[in-house]
């Protein structure tokens, strides 16, 4: 195939021919334009150029050999083409964000000084583009339900027992039968990339430093096997499932991951549709207007804006999954097809985790997706006090375990006192591994581990089968806690 030459690829600009360049490479997008998850529009705008700064942090780099058939990679560009294009690059003039980026980069303090989630929270919302901060942090309506997962928490105080030998501690358990340092996962949260070049990578590596499991997103922006090769041979990953509407295209999916030796499914059960993130909605419009200044009402203006997104960037993530899914129907098929263990993600009420049960999975992860789906959606915590009240045979019959505002190594406890195996963090993950790569994924490990062992250890428990129901009581109070952010 003969190289192409940007101007040759200028021609091809509208829906009726539209390629793109990625990474010096060309692509006719034409017939994809329709089926894009993110929309036709985003493609258009960067028709007939160079796509590659959009399209590498949100995109794994299979994406392309999966979604366009071979026929439409239509080659390299010609080397003045690239020379020009590096050219261009090294020419361009930042923008208001990056600037700010870059000189927050060089303030960060040393790691060793991060001695809680929150410092680190606070750096990484410094040193974030304006774009991944408003889409990590950004949640459902008006993030009551994001807060309130954090808040719940503060209503359940220890009854701590004394005179209890605790001076060997230990907080490691199992999940699904794999082995973890302390009853904490990194919980499946989306592009990492958006936050750090090396993405979930950062992730993975960080997590076998602290001997914890890494459940990876379907929507993660390095591919499954990328996040594999991170990995140690002996390193446990689980796989975050969206299950997509087309069965067959699910399968792959499943089999790709089996055969990457992903160890576990959690089927995602709250993001059939994405939840109304406004400020992750609006950050492409305050870039625009930190460069080009504010837009104003039009009065001549008939048509609406051209490709105007109000689903965020999640609306494209779950663009393609099954909102049929039931009971009766899925967790059979996806016995039917794997033999890997199935947890169901994002079970947000009692009747539910009975249900789950009752169809034979392996464990439910208490969940809202962060605040980030159903707004008012109870916070995990309260589901969990709920099902131990309520149905405490549940915890005998499968693994439990939450998601959602955690924020220190008592949130943990606290859960674990009530049944739960063990907890799982996005957001704080993806915080730490953006400021500090690796290192900040490890340190946040060392801290929760500390805190964890504190508590533990104050509490009277030196493992954690000794964490019990009656070490904890919930208060129909609440203490007022100063936000450090
Ligand atoms: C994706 O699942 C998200 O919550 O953004």
């Amino acid at each position: 195939m003969a190289s192409k030459t940007l101007a040759e690829v200028s021609q091809h600009k509208s829906s009726s021919s539209c390629w793109v360049i990625i990474q010096n490479k060309v692509y006719d997008v034409t017939e994809f334009l329709p089926e894009h998850p993110g929309g036709a529009e985003i493609i258009l705008k960067y028709g007939g150029r160079d796509a590659t700064g959009v399209y590498e942090p949100i995109h794994p780099p299979d994406a392309l050999k999966k979604n366009l058939p071979a026929s439409k990679h239509l080659g390299s560009l010609t080397q003045e083409s690239i020379r020009v294009i590096d050219e261009q690059n090294d020419n361009r003039e930042k923008t208001k964000d990056e600037l700010r980026v870059e000189q927050a980069r060089k303030k960060m303090p040393p790691l060793d000084r991060i001695l809680s989630l929150a410092d680190m929270e606070i750096v990484a919302r410094q040193v974030l583009s304006y774009k991944a901060l408003a889409y990590y942090s950004s949640a459902a309506d008006d993030e009551f339900t994001n807060r309130e997962n954090a808040r719940a928490f503060l209503r359940f105080f220890f009854k701590p027992r004394v005179m209890r030998p605790v001076s060997f501690c230990d907080p490691s358990t199992t999940i699904l039968g794999f082995r973890s340092s302390i009853p904490v996962f990194v919980s499946g949260a989306a592009l990492a990339k958006l936050g750090h070049p090396d993405g979930e990578a950062n992730i993975t590596r960080g997590a076998r430093q602290g001997d914890i499991i890494q459940m990876v997103s379907s929507n993660a922006s390095l591919s499954y096997a990328e996040i594999a090769q991170a990995a140690d041979p002996a390193q446990t990953l689980f796989f975050q499932l969206y299950k997509h509407k087309d069965d067959e295209i699910a399968v792959k999916r499943i089999q790709e991951v089996e055969s990457l030796g992903y160890k576990a499914l959690f089927l995602t059960v709250d993001a059939i549709v994405a939840g109304n993130r406004e400020s992750d909605i609006r950050s492409p419009w305050v870039l625009e207007e930190q460069e080009n200044g504010p837009l104003y009402f039009n009065q001549e203006e008939k048509k609406p804006e051209a490709g105007l997104n109000v689903f965020g960037t999640a609306g494209a993530l779950v663009a393609n999954d099954d909102r049929d899914m039931t009971w009766e129907k899925t967790i059979p098929w996806l016995r039917s097809i794997t033999k890997l263990p199935v947890v169901v993600k994002g079970i947000q009420c009692v009747e539910d985790a009975v249900l789950a049960v009752e169809a034979g999975v392996d464990g439910i992860l208490l969940s809202n997706h962060g605040g980030r789906q159903l707004e008012f959606s109870l916070p995990p915590m309260e589901v969990l006090y709920a099902l131990r009240r309520e149905r405490p045979d549940v915890f005998d019959r499968v693994e439990v375990y939450i998601d959602g505002g955690v924020q220190r190594g008592t949130d943990v406890v606290k859960a674990l006192c009530l049944g739960a195996k063990a907890v799982g963090l996005g957001r704080p993950f993806l915080y730490a591994q953006s400021a500090y790569g690796t290192a900040g994924v490890s340190k946040l490990v060392e801290i929760l581990q500390r805190e964890i062992l504190t508590a533990m250890r104050l509490l009277g428990a030196s493992s954690i089968h000794e964490l019990r129901p009656e070490m904890i009581q919930r208060v129909d109070w609440e203490p007022r806690r100063a936000s450090k952010l």
